[in-house]
Order: C-alpha cells, then sequence, then structure tokens
C-alpha cells in the first residue's frame, strides 16, 4: 500500500512531535523538516524521516521538495514569544512572514499544494465578546500576533492565485504531553505559565511571577482556553485529510482550535500544587503589557467542518500528563545542582 506523505516544518518542536506522532500513527510517511535551532532531535519521533532544513535557506526546502513528493505541508516552525516579539520585530517578520513565504515557494515550485498552518489566538489581540469566534476582528496587540495574521493573509492570496489550499490553524493555549508518554522533551527558558509551574516544582525555579491580580475575573487573574496538545495535533491531521479533498479548487480557512473552557492563572496553580505535591510558591506582580484578562475560543467551526471533538478538555489531565515529563528530571536537576 502506498503511503501518504506529508512534510512536518518545525516537527522536532513540542507541537510539531506532536503533530508528526499523529500523522505517524494514522499511517502517513512522516518527514521532519527542522533546523534545530528550538527543537531538539531527541524529539524527532522513531518512524519518521529527518532532514536538516532551515526555512530562512530556500535551497534547503527545495533539496527537500526536489526530492521528495509529498501530499502536503504542516508549517509550525517560528518564533513564538510575545514579548520578545515587540523587542526584535525584524527577526520575526523574517522567521514567520518570509520563513512562512519560502515555505509555500518551495512548495509551489514543485507542486505541493496542500498547506496546514499553525496560526494562533494572537491574530485577535483584546477580545471585543467572547467566547471568540472566527468572526471576530482581528487586532493582534502584539508583533507575534501581528506575523500570524499578515502570514494567514498571504496564504490566503496564494490560496487564491496559485491554487494551495489551505487551513490555518488558531491555537489557544497548548498545554500537556502525548499520553504514550513518548515524547519528552521541554523547553528551555519557557514564556508559558504552565512549563514555568513545572520547572518551579522541580526546583528550577523559586516562585511563579503572577502577572497581574487584579483583572475582571472570578479570582482576579488572567483566564485562559487550554487545549490538550494531543488533542491539537489530531485537529492537524484532520485538516490535512480535509485540505486533501479540495484538489480540484483551492480551500481556504482559519479555524480556532481551543477546548471552549477557561482556566485561571490561580486555578492552573492550585490543580498544579495538587498533582504534583510541590509548594510552588508565588509572587503577586504587576501585569504584562497587552494581557488581556480572558481569552476562551468558540471551536464550532473546527469541530463543524474537520468534524474535531476535543477529547482530553480535564485541566488536571493536562497538568498530570506534564508532571509526568518534569518529575522525570526533578532528580537530574537537583543532582546536578548539588555538584555545583
Ligand atoms: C497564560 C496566563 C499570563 C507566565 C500564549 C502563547 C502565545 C500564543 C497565545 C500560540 C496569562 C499568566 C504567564 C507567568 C503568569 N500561543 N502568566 N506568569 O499569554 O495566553 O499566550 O497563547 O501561538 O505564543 O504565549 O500564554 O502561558 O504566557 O500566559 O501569570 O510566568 O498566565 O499573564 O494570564 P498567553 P502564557
Amino acid at each position: 500500500m502506498i503511503l501518504q506523505s506529508v512534510a512536518i516544518v518545525g516537527g522536532a518542536g513540542y507541537i510539531g512531535s506532536h503533530v508528526a506522532k499523529a500523522f505517524r500513527d494514522d499511517g502517513f510517511e512522516v518527514h521532519i523538516l527542522d533546523n534545530l535551532s528550538a527543537g531538539a532531535k531527541g524529539n524527532v519521533l522513531s518512524g519518521t524521516i529527518f532532514h536538516h532544513c532551515d526555512i530562512l535557506v530556500p535551497s534547503s526546502l527545495d533539496r527537500f521538495f526536489g526530492t521528495q513528493k509529498v501530499a502536503g505541508v504542516v508549517h509550525l516552525a517560528a518564533r513564538k514569544a510575545v514579548g520578545e516579539s515587540m523587542n526584535i520585530p525584524l527577526v520575526y517578520t523574517e522567521a514567520n512572514v518570509i520563513g512562512t513565504h519560502n515555505v509555500l515557494a518551495s512548495m509551489y515550485r514543485y507542486g505541493c499544494k496542500h498547506f496546514i498552518y499553525s496560526s494562533s489566538a494572537a491574530v485577535y489581540g483584546t477580545p471585543d465578546y467572547l467566547p471568540i469566534d472566527e468572526d471576530h476582528p482581528l487586532n493582534p496587540d502584539n508583533y507575534y500576533g501581528y506575523t500570524k495574521k499578515c502570514s494567514e493573509e498571504m496564504i490566503s492570496w496564494y490560496g487564491k492565485l496559485v491554487g494551495i489550499s489551505s487551513i490555518s490553524l488558531r491555537y489557544f493555549n497548548a498545554v500537556g504531553y502525548d499520553h504514550a508518554g513518548e515524547i519528552r522533551g521541554i523547553e528551555s527558558n519557557p514564556n508559558n505559565l504552565l512549563p514555568r509551574v513545572m520547572e518551579c516544582a522541580i526546583g528550577v525555579r523559586d516562585h511563579i511571577d503572577v502577572f497581574g491580580v487584579d483583572f475582571d475575573t472570578e479570582d482576579g487573574t488572567g483566564v485562559r482556553d487550554y487545549v490538550h496538545v494531543s488533542d491539537l495535533a489530531n485537529a492537524h491531521l484532520l485538516a490535512m485529510k480535509y485540505a486533501l479533498t479540495c484538489s480540484e479548487k483551492a480551500c481556504t480557512h482559519s479555524l480556532n482550535l481551543g477546548s471552549e473552557k477557561g482556566a485561571s492563572v490561580y486555578e492552573i496553580i492550585k490543580a498544579s500544587r495538587e498533582i504534583t505535591g510541590r509548594k510552588i510558591p508565588t509572587k503577586e506582580v504587576v501585569r504584562r503589557p497587552g494581557d488581556p484578562a480572558t481569552l476562551i475560543a468558540s471551536s464550532q467551526q473546527a469541530m463543524e467542518i474537520l468534524g474535531w471533538t476535543p477529547k482530553h478538555t480535564d485541566i488536571r489531565d493536562m497538568i498530570e500528563t506534564t508532571w509526568e515529563i518534569y518529575k522525570e528530571l526533578e532528580s537530574a536537576y537537583y543532582a546536578s545542582k548539588n555538584r555545583t
């Protein structure tokens, strides 16, 4: 049986490796394209084929697409630190916009016409209403969100003009790890809440700064829509299968991926203390610039168009699967600390 092949650009990253697992376990031949600047070689799953590619080096992309026929591409390689994007915007334009163009241009040169794009809830900015649906205005309030909005618009035009079918998936807050424990790579110097809470639990950091306790929410801390990374990965598989049915005419969609439930910073920290049994001290500090009080998705379109149904919507499961990874590192961390 001829396997359908896909390329996962950024497939050695946290979300990318979960996406690669979803495609591999569904029977696809999976090619991982990554420059390992952020991802880890250890995250490259068994049963996949690794290619060292840099989205800012078009010849490295052409070397792949010119020799390997793939049915479609999932593109996740990007810089994603909201605060950093406001300090080095030109680097974000290059990585997130020009990099995306380079992938699409190489696909076009070699006749690959199906594209799944890792976009973000950050395209919406501060919500005018909740839950946020895809009709909500796109008013990003940070440069990272702008690069995702700009790329989505470019992708949409390429769909109309050069016939590349695409689905942009707007992630809300991706957390958790695969239940089989196959993916174990952690992010170094994370900006996001849950990885920082886990670092605090194993002693890598001594407390968690809570960015603002005066929001208009139940406990005053920020509320976000946390979605299990395995559910997010499954959405990419469904999106690719949908896009592959659009070969006669290019189809273009942008779809939200969230669990449609909110959890506050304090709720995450309280549940993490219960699950890990660790203190996880906190310190109340000023708000982070641009942080909205609440971000919750409507994912009805992804459910209707892709048939996507998030399965792991319990925040405790998301935290437990994360703790399974970090607790393994605790002894190694203390061992190294005692040596220094
Ligand atoms: C969550 C909550 C913080 C850290 C994320 C990604 C971004 C994009 C959108 C994908 C907020 C609070 C955090 C800390 C805290 N995702 N917090 N102390 O800001 O919703 O953005 O989703 O494209 O790339 O970053 O996620 O985890 O940074 O913050 O109090 O040390 O936790 O204020 O309320 P965010 P986050």
